[in-house]
């Protein structure tokens, strides 16, 4: 079969001949417990959909299956002036996007940094510092002062309720953040509250998750775009269903939405099977999640996205070194102790190292862990960061396969945001091949049918084509959420 998708990756394993028999027995029972074939595959796809299935329906499960309130394809005639902002894991992103129809559009953007206690701080000071950088924002693109209020698109990148387009009630933090008070409560009043404060004319007219962001951003340039993908510190997706086709809006919703009417719809996948009927876990993931401070929630997510991929491979390390000892003897393990010491670059630039003897990995253990290394050891690091890196992209594209089949989708373009997807060594090739495992396409295929595609930017011009299709509705006297 020729595929003109991405190559299969290299062999990398190299020789193991030097490592003592003590480690390479350990290596073998790794490779065991964190390989996924391809009937594994299968086998969590199939249950998969039977949870979209269920966060579809009138009870509920364990996926959270939001209605997103965009019930339009983009036509990418859309035109105007928007403003966008991206609460993201690590930064405040804000834009302002022009969209100039043609399926063309311009931007401008400036990003803060979110400080690093902001994670766990109070309510108040998340909304002052979002509507502080608002402010400095708009005062430096338009120095004159702005004459109209500037309708916004909020993107909000966690599990947020939505009985409206214009309303998001945070279900749980996810991806590590615990601020108070938020849980629970409808973000956007909150936003607009300290927005008037810092008395700039700006209206939150849409809330969207990244995802929906992505694929309607992707849909406006792309009409083959079908899924909206965040491969990045957590994993989601999102992609337009059919009123008809979900069982818990039936009956909820105004006259004026027919039931042929599209609906994006949020997934929240990450929240994948914490019943834990078909996960694969290690004793590792297990520790990820007691460990973490929401037991039992996004068990998919802890196993595969950015957040966790450089803590995974920070607690296998250390069970070696502590428990089994059999690596790093004698050497001070103090900070190998510190939980999330090591982020999703510290397993990425180990798998990057084009070194025989491994010396990027020797100087990385060396300056970011106080850890001298011996070349055995290095060789195994390597092969225990690939097998991190490749379960992620193989469980990572479950959630594809399975919203194709679940919607008869024949062919897609999947359109991928997220530093996991942008930056991972070989995340694409591994993502692509793992598609061909599950859907073991015919050998005369030229093409992959279903392909995983890079995403316009959902949260610049995803939200603003969001924004500017509600205000479209709102002008024709259209309902944008359930019936009041
Ligand atoms: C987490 C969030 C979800 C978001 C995803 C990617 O799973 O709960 O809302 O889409 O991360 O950023």
């Amino acid at each position: 079969m020729v595929h003109l998708g991405p190559k299969p990756p290299q062999h990398r394993k190299g020789t193991f001949t030097d490592v003592s028999p003590e480690l390479l027995k350990k290596l073998a029972v790794l490779e065991k417990e964190f390989t996924v074939d391809g009937a594994t595959l299968r086998k969590i796809v199939d249950h998969f959909i039977t949870e979209l299935d269920k966060g579809l329906s009138k009870t509920g499960g364990n996926i959270p299956m939001i209605p997103g309130w965009v019930m339009e394809y983009p036509t990418g005639e859309e035109t105007g002036d928007y403003l966008a902002i991206d609460l993201g894991g690590t930064n405040l992103r804000v834009v302002l996007v022009k969209l100039l129809g043609g399926r063309k559009f311009d931007t401008t953007q400036s990003k803060f940094a979110l400080p690093e206690h902001m994670r766990l701080a109070k309510s108040e000071e998340l909304w002052a510092f979002i509507a502080e950088c608002l402010k400095k924002f708009v005062e430096e693109v338009f120095p004159e002062g702005c004459k109209e209020v500037l309708p916004l698109g909020f993107t909000f990148s966690y599990p947020a309720s939505q009985d409206r387009i214009n309303e998001g009630v945070l279900q749980r933090w996810t991806k590590g953040w615990a601020i108070e008070g938020v849980e629970g409560k409808d973000v956007v009043p909150m936003l607009q509250e300290a927005i008037k404060k810092v008395d700039v004319p700006i209206e939150v007219v849409a809330l969207i998750n990244d995802t929906t962001g992505t694929l309607v951003a992707s849909r406006y340039t792309d009409p083959e775009a079908k899924l909206g993908l965040i491969f990045g510190t957590g994993v989601n997706g999102a992609y337009y269903d059919i009123v008809k086709d979900i069982p818990k809006l039936e009956g909820k919703l105004e006259d004026d939405i027919p039931i042929e009417s599209p609906m994006t719809i949020n997934c929240e996948y990450g929240a994948f099977d914490n019943e834990l009927v078909v996960l694969p876990r290690t004793k590792y993931d297990i520790q990820i999640d007691e460990e973490s401070p929401r037991p039992g929630q996004q068990s998919f997510e802890k196993m595969n996205s950015g957040y966790y991929l450089g803590e995974i491979l920070r607690i296998v390390l250390l069970d070696l070194a502590e428990n089994e000892k059999i690596i790093f003897k004698d050497q001070d393990l103090s900070k190998l102790k510190k939980p999330y010491i090591l982020d999703t670059s510290f397993p990425a630039r180990i798998e990057e190292d084009p070194f025989e003897n491994l010396s990027d990995v020797a100087e990385l253990f060396q300056d970011v862990l106080g850890i001298q290394t011996t070349i055995p050891e290095r060789k195994v690091i390597r092969r225990i960061a690939e097998l991190i890196g490749e379960r992620s992209a193989r469980l990572s594209v479950c959630g594809i396969a399975a919203i194709c089949k679940k919607r008869g989708y024949k062919t897609a373009h999947c359109a991928a945001d997220g530093s996991v997807y942008e930056k991972y060594p070989d995340f694409k090739i591994r993502a692509a091949k793992s598609l061909r495992d599950i859907f073991e396409w015919p050998d005369d295929l030229k093409e992959d049918p279903i392909v995983i595609v890079p995403a316009e930017d959902g949260s610049g011009v995803g939200a603003a084509v969001i924004a500017a299709l509600t205000e479209k509705r709102l002008k024709e006297g259209k309902s944008v959420g359930l019936k009041a």
